[in-house]
């Protein structure tokens, strides 16, 4: 199985957010809005494009990932930019074949040639922790509403990166998702039966 790993192209997008809502339908909630994410991130001054990069075998698209720019506010209002990784998507026949983990060490490479600081991300600690990922708690950074759980974690880019760096984090603003936001641009894809599944379950 040849994987390639390349820049998206905006002609990419579309089935990019294909691929974004077959790969979290139904995980966390009744289908999903991760799509709407990937599809109103490119549209913001926070989006990196530079860090967009999808996967594909044989021209077929199957995995992408994607990066904003956020940040860390000190007790002091001082701004410090870092990077936020999400969503990572791999289409579900071919997840567990290497497609993420290669998304992932490609993106932090190249994250570290343009000397950002530092990534941070909310995802399963299993799945995080062999790219180097720690519990965010380690270099004293909260979320916005002061809170440390196991799935929020940070990748320094380079040593002491964070060094004199710590206070809360906050993504950019299309994180949150309207619901009649959600309801409308859902009617641009086929129909999907949405299902209460285990997954939907996990504690943070
Ligand atoms: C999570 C995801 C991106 C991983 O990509 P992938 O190509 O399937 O993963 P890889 O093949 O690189 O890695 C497989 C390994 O990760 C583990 N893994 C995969 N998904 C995992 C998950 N959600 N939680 C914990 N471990 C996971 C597998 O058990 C496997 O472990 P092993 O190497 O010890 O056997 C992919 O499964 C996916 O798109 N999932 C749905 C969306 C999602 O959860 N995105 C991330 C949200 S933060």
């Amino acid at each position: 199985m040849n994987i390639s790993i390349r820049l998206e192209k905006e002609k990419d997008y579309r089935t990019v957010e294909y691929l974004t809502r077959e790969a979290f339908w139904d995980l966390y909630h009744p289908g999903c809005s991760e799509h709407l994410i990937v599809h109103k991130i490119r549209k913001v001054p926070a989006f990196v494009k530079e860090l967009s990069f999808i996967a594909s075998i044989e021209n077929r698209i199957v995995g992408s990932i994607i990066y904003s720019r956020a940040k860390v506010i000190n007790g002091k209002d001082e701004v410090f930019e870092v990077l936020c990784m999400g969503p990572l998507s791999v289409l579900p026949s071919f997840q567990r074949k290497g497609i993420g983990s290669l998304l992932m060490r490609h993106s932090i490479e190249k994250a570290k040639e343009l000397s950002f600081k530092a990534i941070i991300l909310f995802g399963d600690p299993k799945y995080y922790q062999r790219f180097g990922f720690v519990n965010a708690k380690t270099y004293g950074i909260q979320t916005s509403s002061g809170k440390n759980f196991d799935a929020f974690m940070v990748l320094e880019l380079s040593k002491e990166a964070l060094s004199g760096i710590s206070g809360k984090f906050y993504e950019s603003q299309i994180f949150k998702v309207d619901d009649k936001e959600l309801e409308k641009f859902e009617q641009e894809f086929p129909y999907k039966e949405k299902h209460i599944t285990d997954t939907q379950f996990k504690e943070e």
